[in-house]
Order: structure tokens, then sequence, then C-alpha cells
């Protein structure tokens, strides 16, 4: 039996139409299904729409309590609710085809460990022609910093199939905001990513749910993703790429206070300031924004102190291999590049084991 999960919220008028489309799409079919409206107890009248829909359609209703709305829980609430084994999730708001369930369903009993993806960028896919550059951009941008994690042309996808003991604990998902597909994708046990094209309309009734708040919480998700795909090496790259972004910081201010009128040597010894502590921050909500916070005053003290460390040691590795080694004399970028190989070693081991040396959530 195939579950149809649809996450609501706000819908009312768009299900009558899509459970009529999803009856149209299987009446041929020999296909058994269900569909599980899981509303996040909108202030509508959905719960008498669906009372009207029951006799007619395989139809019901559920409305999850004691937790935040939330698009990815819905998802999850209704997979666990569903009697068949094989799920389908999509949207209320007609943006995917109900047309395509039909082929979606026969490429995952095709191969049942793959995940199958509704696809708006493969072959034969598309999107609607009114999205402004802003949603276009910010779809292939979001799915552009997934590649590491998915094999995927479409990860943002919300129409998509999988069998549902491909997942073995439901506890352990872990998604926040709207990307649940992209949970899914990274932390099930499929083998392989298979995509359908589809055509996505934008809505006609109600408005996208999807706002800037929503974009933040996919970076969170995916800083979550990433650390449970790569573990400590995830962290690493991202104390690095936090530390670039700081010698940035620090190279603009000594610009900046030159400009102002500051000495050099003076400039230098403060534009270390603003880049250790928006390195410290950084780190505190990125690199390891998975862990508890400690408080803030204590903790940037500590990391200002295992910099300064970290910078001896910088220029301690510089200067006795240059003035022990004649080969580091000749070649002194390399001592340079051991220096601070040896200081972002040593600074990422101290965050890690003592100053953000809180266990990962
Ligand atoms: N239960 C529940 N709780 N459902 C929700 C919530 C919520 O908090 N927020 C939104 N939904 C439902 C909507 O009612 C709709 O059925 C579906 O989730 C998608 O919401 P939209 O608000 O229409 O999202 P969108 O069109 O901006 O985003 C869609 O396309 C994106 C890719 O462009 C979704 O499919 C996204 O998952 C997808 O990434
Ligand atoms: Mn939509």
């Amino acid at each position: 039996m195939l579950s149809i999960v649809v996450p609501t919220y706000l819908e009312e008028e768009n299900i009558p139409p899509l459970i009529a489309g999803i009856s149209d799409a299987l009446k041929e079919t020999d296909i058994s299904y269900e569909v599980i409206i899981v509303d996040d107890n909108s202030p509508d009248g959905i719960k008498e729409v669906i009372d009207q829909l029951i006799p007619d359609h395989p139809v019901r209703l559920i409305q999850p309590k004691g937790r935040e709305r939330d698009l990815s829980m819905s998802v999850i609430d209704g997979t666990l609710a569903a009697q068949g084994e094989h799920i389908l999730v999509m949207d209320a708001d007609l943006s995917h085809p109900p047309d395509l369930i039909p082929a979606m369903y026969r490429t995952l009993l095709e191969d049942e460990s793959a995940f199958v993806v509704g696809s708006r960028y493969v072959e034969h896919g598309s999107f609607d022609r009114r999205w402004s550059l802003w949603r276009f951009f910010n779809s292939h941008i979001a799915t552009l910093i997934t590649r590491p994690l998915v094999q995927c042309q479409d990860p943002m996808s919300g129409f998509f199939a999988f069998r549902r003991d491909q997942i073995e604990d439901y506890d352990r998902l872990n998604p926040i905001g709207y990307k649940i597909g992209l949970e899914l994708m990274v932390r099930g046990n499929f083998s392989v990513v298979r995509e359908v094209p589809i055509n996505f309309s934008d809505r006609e009734i109600g408005e996208s749910k999807l706002n800037l708040n929503q974009q933040i919480k996919f970076l969170r998700h995916l800083r979550r993703l990433y650390t449970a795909r790569f573990g400590t090496l995830g962290e690493f790259l991202s104390y690095g790429a936090v530390g670039a972004g700081g010698f940035v910081v620090d190279l603009a201010f000594y610009y900046l206070l030159q400009i102002m009128g500051m000495p050099h040597q003076l400039a230098r010894a403060c534009s270390f300031w603003p880049a250790v502590s928006s390195n410290w921050y950084l780190n505190r909500i990125a690199t390891f924004g998975e862990r508890k916070r400690r408080p803030q005053g204590r903790q940037w003290f500590e990391f200002v102190l295992t910099s300064l460390i970290g910078f001896s040691l910088n220029w301690g590795v510089y200067y006795i291999l240059t003035s022990r080694i004649a080969y580091f004399d000749d070649y002194r970028l390399l001592a340079l590049i051991a220096g601070v190989g040896v200081a972002s070693v040593f600074n990422f081991v101290m965050s890690s084991l003592v100053v953000y040396n809180e266990k990962r959530q």
C-alpha cells in the first residue's frame, strides 16, 4: 500500500482539488493507497473539509499536538502514522503534480532501496517561470552546498517517495525547518537517489510559508547534517573557514585603522581583537553550534588565550625551523606554512576539548 503524506498549514482550499487530482491519477491503476493529511492545527476549516471527503476517498486527518509547528516534524508524524510500507510525500498546494504519483511509485518499486525524488532540475523537469530571481538563486545555491552530502540535482524537493523501513530509527532524525527530504536522504540507508522529472508550478491559492527564518533554519540544518556525515573533519573544515574569514577581518582593520591615522605597529596590535572576537563568535554559533553554549565572557577569554598560545607556537615553529635547518632558511614559506599548520591543529584541539567542550547535542 502507498501512503501519501501531505503536510498542511492553512490549506483548506487546496485540499479538495488535491484529493480529486490524486483520485484521478490513481483510479485507472491498481495501486491501493491512503492519504494522510498532517495538519499543524491550522486555525481554518480543515477538519470539516476532510470530514466531507472521507465518505468518498481514502483520506484521514491527523493533527499532532505538543510541539511547535514544523513541516519536517509533520512529515515524520505522517510517516509514523502510515499503514503502507511505501511513503510518498507531497505539498498540498498543487505545486507537485498528482499525475506523477504512479511514475514515482513505479520507480520506487523497481528499486526499493532507492530514494525517489520528483526533480525540477533534471532533463524534462521544470520550475515555475514566474519564479523571482531571488527564489531561483536561493534554490540553486542551496543545491550547490548540499553536493558533498547527496548525489541529487534537486535535494530541496518536497516531493519524494521511499520505503518506510529504510529509515532505521525515526527518533534519530533531527531535522529543523523545511528540508526533511534532504534529512532522509542523508540519514537513511538508501542505496541511490533516483530522480523523476516534474514540472513544478507555483501555488494559486494561499502563500508560501518559506521565509527568511526558514532559510536560517536551513543553514543550521545543513551544519547539523555535515557534522553527522563528516564528524570532526566537518568541524575542522568549518574551523579553518572561520580562521580564513578572521584573517580577512584582521587585514581589513589593519588597513582601516591606518587610513584613520593610526601608526602601523599599533594598527597591527589592534586589528587582532576584532578578528579573534569574530572567530570566537562564529565558532560558537557555527563550527561548534551543535554544542551547548557556555557563558560568553569566560569562553571569549579562553579563546583569546589559546589563540595567543597558538600564535606563539606558530612563530616558534617558524623561528626554530629557519634558524636550525638550512633547508627551511632557503624555503621560508614552507616554515611559515608549517607554523600555521601546527598552530591550527593546536587551536582546533584546544577549542574542541576545552573552549567549546560541551558535548554535541
Ligand atoms: N504541517 C505543516 N506544518 N505543514 C506545513 C508547515 C508547517 O509548519 N509549513 C508549511 N507546510 C505545508 C504547506 O501547507 C504545504 O503543503 C507544504 O508544507 C509546502 O509549504 P509551502 O509554504 O507551499 O512551501 P514552498 O512552496 O515555499 O516550498 C516548497 O518548495 C520548496 C522547494 O522550492 C516545499 O516543497 C519545500 O519543501 C521545498 O523545499
Ligand atoms: Mn508551495
